[in-house]
Order: structure tokens, then sequence, then C-alpha cells
């Protein structure tokens, strides 16, 4: 990279293990599905980053299969053009949809893992990236082969680590005991969506590859798209999310009309009133800093169409010390979903530490 021009000052951002990794990173990243290289392109990304790193935000997220690669083209040259130290960052891109519809062009065989990775860091106009991600499970390959060509990627020093994303837990597990047997690395991190309204998965499901491996959650869509936020309780607001990207949101949009979705806003009115009546912030805020206080979540991946958003979101931060076991059960009794334990058949159960 060519002349640094800002050094990288962490303003306060709290920074955690990835799963059981030595890399830290920073409790709030900032991803570009939808946003950089698609909705949002030219200076505008450069605004959007920039003030993601002036407060301590220095991992950012992306794929080949965002905006058929634009999202990695426009987040490589505005890297570039603002002058960050490589060193400073943290890149992360994932693997899988491609940006060409070839029989070879997406999944994760050994041919598309490492071609997908060349062209990642051609338009990003890097030497690496930190963590490459497996975007989905490829059930037309075999393990071996997948664990065998992240590897080959590692080895290579195109990237640092390699990780998974909306894996099951079953995949997962065949992918460490294929790494073990191997004597090969292992994924440090799964990318799973996790909110107050979608919980089963990175709560019940991964439970226990969190206490065997130490996997971390870089989670994605904390607000569920803006769900969060409350900007959906009245209808669809121009420009928003769900009017910008209706066709792939009409399902969801469908929903809003109905039980399902009704009853979401219902619970997010409530948690409106808990947040503000009760802690002082925003619904935003909360439903962040909630993500952000699970301890297996390693960071949370802002999205964010304007600066003024990023902005707002890291305020989430000051509200996690706020959010005490009685916090946190009055907002169990309003979502009402938390998944049930894992059963015991009668063993009295054991804490995190595995004390009776
Ligand atoms: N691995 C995967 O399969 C996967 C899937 C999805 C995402 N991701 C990653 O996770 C990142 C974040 O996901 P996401 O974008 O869905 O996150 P999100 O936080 O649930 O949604 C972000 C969107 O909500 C709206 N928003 C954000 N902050 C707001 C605020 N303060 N006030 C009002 N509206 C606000 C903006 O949309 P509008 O302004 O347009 O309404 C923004 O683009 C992605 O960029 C990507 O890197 C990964």
């Amino acid at each position: 990279m060519s002349t640094v021009k800002y050094e990288f000052d962490p303003k306060g951002m709290p920074f955690r293990r990835l799963g059981p990794s030595g890399l830290r990173v920073p409790v709030f990243s900032l991803g570009g599905w939808l946003t950089l290289g698609g909705t949002v392109v030219g200076d505008p990304v450069k605004d959007i980053i920039k003030v993601a790193y002036e407060h301590g935000i220095n991992m950012f997220d992306t794929a080949e299969g965002y905006a058929k690669g634009h999202s990695e083209v426009e987040m490589g040259r505005v890297i570039k053009e603002l002058g960050y130290r490589r060193t400073d960052l943290i890149i992360t891109t994932k693997l899988f949809f491609g940006t060409r519809t070839g029989p070879n062009d997406t999944g994760l065989s050994r041919k598309h893992i490492v071609e997908g990775t060349q062209a990642s860091l051609e338009r990003l106009g890097l030497d690496y990236v930190d963590v490459i991600f497996a975007h989905r499970p490829d059930y037309s390959t075999p393990m071996e082969e997948i664990v065998r060509a992240f590897n080959y990627v590692i080895d290579k020093g195109w990237a640092f680590y390699w990780a998974t994303s909306e894996w099951s837990a079953r995949d997962i597990e065949e992918a460490y005991h294929v790494a073990d047997k191997l004597g090969l690395v292992a994924p440090i991190a799964e990318q799973c969506q996790h909110h107050m309204l979608h919980r089963e998965r990175p709560e019940k499901e991964y439970a226990p590859l969190y206490k065997k491996y130490a996997i971390g959650t870089t989670v994605w869509s904390a607000l569920a798209s803006g769900l969060l936020t409350g900007k959906y309780n009245n209808g669809i607001p121009e420009n928003s999310r769900f009017a910008t990207h209706s066709d792939f949101f009409k399902d969801t949009l469908k929903s809003l009309n109905e039980e399902e979705g009704l009853a979401k806003i219902t619970k997010v009115q409530e948690l409106t009133r808990l947040a503000e009546e009760e802690l002082g912030c925003s619904v935003t805020h909360l439903a962040l800093a909630w993500v952000a206080k699970n301890p297996n979540t390693s960071t949370v991946i802002l999205g964010a169409s304007k600066p003024e958003q990023v902005l707002d979101n890291i305020k989430a931060l000051d509200v996690i010390p706020k959010l005490t076991p009685e916090v946190l059960d009055k907002i169990e009794a309003i979502l009402d979903n938390k998944p049930s334990p894992i059963p015991t058949f009668g063993r009295p159960a054991l804490d995190p530490h595995g004390r009776a």
C-alpha cells in the first residue's frame, strides 16, 4: 500500500479475540452488503468508511458476491485513497456466490476457492485479506477438498485465517474433524445472522461449538436490516432498504402486514419504550448493544447507507454496560423467544465454567 496518511486510533473501541485465534477485532465492524458498491458508490463510500475508521472501526467486511464484485472494488479503492496502513486494518471477504454464473464460478470447489480468492484480491487491490469466509456450505464438494483448499489459501499468504458463514453446526463440526485428522487449520469463526428476532441457530444450535472449539461470531444484520431501528413501524419509508430492495425482501414486506410481522413491530415498540424510558437510548442502540453483550459475539458487523448511521450506531457502545441481568430479563419478557436450553435429562445443569 502506498503513502500512509492516517494512523489508527481505536478511540475507546473495545477489541475482542476472534474465536480461538490471536486476531483482535473491534466490537463493531462495518460491512458492505447491499450498500458499499451497491446503493452507495463513489465519494459516499469513502465518507462512510472514513467516519467508521475515525471512530475506532478498523475491520471491514465484504464478499465476492456483493454487487457482483463491486463492493470489493469500491472498498479497495477507498482504502487506498484514504491512505490507511494495511497492518491497521482487518479486511474480510467471502467466497461462494461468485461474480459470474458458470459451473465453476460459484461454490467451494478447490478451483473456485483458489481462483475466487485471487479474483477478490485483485478487485480489492490487496495482497491478502485477514479472514476469508466460506459464505455458505457447499454440499456438492467433499469437506476434505474445502478444508485443504482454504489451507492452501492460507499457506499462500492470501489470507491469515478462514471461517464459515451460515454453516450448520454439523457442517462446522465436520470441518473441524477433517482439519484435525489432516493436521490442518480449522475455521475460527462463523458469520451468522443474530438479532433480537433471530436467535435459535446462534444461541442454541452453535452452543456446543462455542464450548468445544471456542469459535467466535461475526454477527450480521444485528438490526434485522433496519427493522429493529423502528423505521418500519408505520410503513416503508422512501429510500429505506425495504423500499430500494423490495424484490429481495418481498417475503418480509408481505409478513409485515400479517400476524407474524405485526407481532415483531409490537416487540420493537415495547423495546423502544424500555430503551427510551429506562436506559435513555434508542431501540437501535439497545438492539446493537444486546448482540454485542453476548459473550460469543466477537464483532457485530454494522451496515450503513449513510455516515450518520455509523455515528448513531456506535453510540450503542455506551449501552452495553447498562445491560444488567435485570434489564436483560425485561428484554427477555418482551421478546419471549429465548431458545430452550439444551436438555440435561435430569442431570443438574452446569454453568459456563462447568460447575453444577
Ligand atoms: N454472511 C452473510 O451471509 C451476511 C448476510 C448479510 C450481511 N452480512 C454482513 O453484515 C453486514 C451488516 O448486515 P446488514 O447491513 O444487514 O445490517 P443491519 O444493521 O441489520 O442493517 C443495516 C441497514 O439498516 C439501516 N440502518 C442502519 N443503521 C441505521 C440507523 N441508525 N437508523 C436507521 N436505519 C439504519 C440501513 O439501511 P437503509 O438506510 O437503506 O434503510 C443499513 O444499511 C453486511 O454489510 C455484511 O458485511 C453478511
